[in-house]
């Protein structure tokens, strides 16, 4: 795209992760994988189609590492990546104000490494040059807007006012996370305090840019939107994801034994015996599936070992081994954990849990 010659990216990968526990107690929320990609890659997609080159990574002391060797140099999707320690979350504008050197006084798209959207950015960089805005903010009516940034928009999608998180919301419009900054943002950033929860808030840095005169127009997002946070959103999105943009790709090994119907793509170095896969799912390099169903909706990692077992709608992470399971839905299973069932003659559970897992049997 011609008009984002000069545009910069801002990608946030930083901050806790609290609400995927434990699953983020050892990785970051941007790496979670959505059909088997890390949430970060759709991302970084959607940056590179738009044409833009530079890419600033903010990244936290605890996962900074794992993001860096998952996402590598950029050079994958065509675009350079500076990666951008932030040594505590101190909020949104705060990751901005640390970026300062890298983006100079380029206009930027600010990016939050946990969001998936179900369509690219172009449309939302036309309105940030058409309107000349100083700010153009990306959002979606949503049914629980206090959890949310929450605007009011006029009629020609100039934004009137926007609040954090309110507890009685203007409106159901809430701020999804991709936004596009002229470099008054800088200024405004400078001009606000932390707010109540103790965080340098975007939404804050937008209002005063309204309350100092300056344009702040929006584009609502007219595709499916997920704020990847919790594991039915995780499941939510995995779902989506699956079923409209995976196609049939069988470059593992499947034995005439086996049933394949549907969309389903066997990664390079998987093998499947006496099997049926109904998709669409995804099956990972590495992972040995045997005697068992998988049904629709369901992402396989990469290093698992599936064994006699009727699984769907799960997301199965890397390294996991399920056996002798009659029926596995709606779940989501951590790197590396294990799923058996016992052949005992009196039925007792025999548990392992990590902290913070759910059970529900
Ligand atoms: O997802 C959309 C929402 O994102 C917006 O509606 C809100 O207005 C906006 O404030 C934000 O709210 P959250 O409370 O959900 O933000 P969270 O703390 O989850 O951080 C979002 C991403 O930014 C996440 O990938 C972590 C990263 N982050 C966060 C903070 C606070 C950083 O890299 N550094 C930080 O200091």
């Amino acid at each position: 795209m011609e008009n984002s010659k000069n545009m910069k990216a801002l990608v946030l990968s930083g901050g806790k992760g609290t609400r995927l526990r434990p699953l983020t107690y050892t990785g970051a929320k941007q790496l979670v994988p959505i059909a088997n990609r890390p949430i970060l890659s759709y991302v970084f997609d959607n940056i590179a189609k738009v044409g833009i080159k530079e890419v600033g990574v903010i990244i936290s002391p605890e996962t900074g590492a794992e993001v860096k060797e998952t996402i590598g140099d950029g050079s994958k999707w065509g675009i350079s990546i500076e990666y951008i320690l932030q040594s505590e979350p101190k909020g949104l504008a705060h990751a901005v104000l640390i970026a300062q050197d890298f983006l100079g006084d380029d206009p930027f798209v600010m990016y939050l490494g946990d969001n998936l959207i179900g369509c690219g950015i172009e449309k939302f960089v036309d309105t940030f040059h058409t309107t000349k805005a100083d700010a153009v903010i990306l959002l979606k009516p949503v049914d629980n807007p206090q959890a949310f940034g929450v605007a009011q928009a006029d009629s020609t999608g100039k934004i009137i006012c926007l609040e954090e998180k309110p507890r009685e919301p203007k409106s159901n419009l809430a701020l999804v996370g991709v936004y596009i900054f002229s470099n008054e943002i800088h200024k405004s950033i400078a001009r606000i305090k932390p707010s109540p929860r103790g965080e340098l808030e975007i939404t804050d840095a937008i209002q005063n840019l309204i309350t100092v005169g300056k344009p702040v127009h929006s584009h609502v997002l007219d595709t499916w939107w997920l704020d990847t946070g919790k594991k039915d959103d995780l499941l939510a999105a995995n779902t989506v994801v699956l079923d409209e943009w995976f196609k049939r790709n069988i470059a593992g090994s499947v034995d005439s034994a086996s049933q394949i119907t549907g969309r389903v793509t066997v990664e390079a170095g998987a093998v499947v015996r006496n099997s049926t896969l109904r998709g669409p799912i995804v099956i990972g390099s590495g992972s040995i599936v045997e005697d068992s169903f998988i049904g629709p909706f369901t992402s396989i990692g990469s290093d698992t070992k599936i064994t006699k077992s009727i699984i769907e709608h799960c997301v199965i992470l890397n390294g996991a081994e399920i056996s002798h399971i009659d029926r596995l839905e709606d779940s989501l299973i951590g790197r590396k954990a294990k799923v058996n069932k016992c052949h005992h003659k009196h039925e007792a559970l025999r548990l392992m849990i990590g902290d913070d897992s759910v059970v529900e049997v």
